[in-house]
C-alpha cells in the first residue's frame, strides 16, 4: 500500500483522516509522533511548518506536499532534500478566502470603517469621514501569483485603480502591471493601499521597511497577508507614527504568535489578526494531494512545483 505520511500536529492530521479515507482508500496516512513507521517504508510526505532536518530522514520518499501556499517554511532548513520535488499547495478556495481578505481590509480602509466604529463607541453621529473617490484610490498588490492576480481582479472589479508588481512581466486585464526591482520604486509611488502577497524568499524578506515606506505617497495603508518575515515591524510602525502612513492591518507576524509584548497589538492605527486570511481546507487539499499522487504513480507531472532557485 502507498504510504503518505502527515508531519503535522495530530489534531491537524485528524482532520485529514475522513477525507482521504473516503478519496483514497489504497493511501495509508501516517502521523509522524503518533503512529509507528520505518522512514523507508515512506513514499510520499506533506507537512508546513517541518521540524528542521526532518525530511532528510525520508530516504525513498517521492514528493513532498506542503498544506500552504507557502513554502518558506520548508526552505529554512537547510537540510531539505532539494532532489525531492516539493508541491505546494494551490487552490481557488485559498485564493478567493485570500482575496476576501485583501478587498476586506482595503474596502474597511477606504471606507473609514475604524473610524466610524469609534465615534459609534463615543455615540457620535459623524458623517465627515468621507472616502476618497474609488477611481481615485490606487491599490497596488506585491504578488501577481495565483492569489494576488485574483485580489487585483476583484479589486479591478470594484472600481479602485489596480496595479502589480511581480517578479516577471504580466499582464492582467485593467491593472497597470510592474515587473523587478528596477520598477519597485514608480510601482510604490503610486501606491494609496499597498497589499503584499508575496511568497517569502531571500529576495523578498523584510522588503517592507523603511525605504519602501519613505516610497508610498503620503498617507498610504499596508496591508500584509502573506508572510511576517516580509516586514519590518518597528519601520512600520515609525513610518506610522511619523505620520507618512495611514496605518496598517496585519495577518501574519515575524513571531507567531504574536507576543504579549508587542506594541502592535495595541496600536489604534494597526488592525492584528492571528493568521487567519486563509486556511488550507482539509477536504480540498486531501483530494488535491490524493490527485496529485495517483497521478504521479501512473507517471505523470506533478504540478506546482516549488522552483528551489527562486525559493517558491
Ligand atoms: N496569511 C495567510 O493565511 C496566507 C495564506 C496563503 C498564502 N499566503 C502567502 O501568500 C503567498 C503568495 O501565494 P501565491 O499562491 O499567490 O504565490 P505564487 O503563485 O507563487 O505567486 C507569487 C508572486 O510573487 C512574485 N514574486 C516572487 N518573488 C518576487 C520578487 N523577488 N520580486 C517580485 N515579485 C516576486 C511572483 O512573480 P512571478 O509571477 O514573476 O513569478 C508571483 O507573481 C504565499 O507564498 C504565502 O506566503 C498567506
Amino acid at each position: 500500500m502507498t504510504t503518505l505520511l502527515a508531519v503535522v500536529p495530530p489534531f491537524i492530521a485528524r482532520l485529514w483522516t475522513a477525507p482521504l479515507g473516503e478519496h483514497a482508500p489504497w493511501l495509508k496516512l501516517i502521523v509522524e509522533g503518533q503512529d509507528e513507521y520505518a522512514p523507508d517504508t515512506i513514499d510520499y510526505a506533506l507537512g508546513f511548518r517541518p521540524p528542521p532536518g526532518f525530511f532528510k530522514t525520508l530516504p525513498n520518499v517521492k514528493a513532498i506536499f506542503s498544506l500552504g501556499a507557502g513554502v518558506d517554511g520548508f526552505l529554512a532548513d537547510p537540510e531539505f532534500p532539494r532532489h525531492v520535488p516539493l508541491v505546494r499547495f494551490v487552490d481557488h478556495t485559498m485564493s478567493r478566502e485570500m482575496t476576501h481578505y485583501a478587498v476586506l481590509h482595503t474596502l474597511m480602509h477606504h471606507r473609514t470603517q475604524r473610524l466610524l466604529d469609534a465615534a459609534q463607541k463615543e455615540k457620535q453621529w459623524r458623517q465627515g469621514f468621507l472616502p476618497r473617490r474609488t477611481e481615485e484610490t490606487r491599490v497596488g498588490v506585491l504578488g501577481l501569483g495565483e492569489i494576488g492576480t485574483m485580489a487585483a481582479e476583484r479589486l479591478r472589479d470594484l472600481d479602485f485603480a489596480v496595479s502589480g508588481w511581480s517578479r516577471t512581466r504580466k499582464s492582467v486585464r485593467g491593472v497597470e502591471t510592474f515587473a523587478g526591482t528596477e520598477e519597485l520604486p514608480a510601482f510604490l509611488a503610486q501606491c494609496d493601499i499597498l497589499i503584499c502577497l508575496l511568497p517569502l524568499t531571500p529576495a523578498t524578506r523584510h522588503i517592507l521597511n523603511k525605504e519602501t515606506f519613505a516610497q508610498l505617497p503620503q498617507g498610504a495603508f499596508v496591508i500584509n497577508a502573506a508572510r511576517g518575515g516580509h516586514l519590518v515591524e518597528n519601520d512600520l510602525v515609525a513610518a506610522i507614527d511619523s505620520g507618512h502612513l495611514a496605518g496598517a492591518t496585519l495577518d501574519v507576524f515575524e513571531t507567531e504568535p504574536l507576543p504579549a509584548t508587542s506594541p502592535l497589538w495595541t496600536h489604534r492605527k494597526i488592525t492584528v489578526t492571528p493568521h487567519v486570511a486563509a486556511m488550507t481546507d482539509p477536504r480540498v487539499a486531501a483530494r488535491s494531494i490524493a490527485d496529485s499522487i495517483a497521478r504521479h504513480m501512473k507517471g505523470e507531472p506533478l504540478e506546482n512545483l516549488v522552483d528551489f532557485a527562486h525559493g517558491y
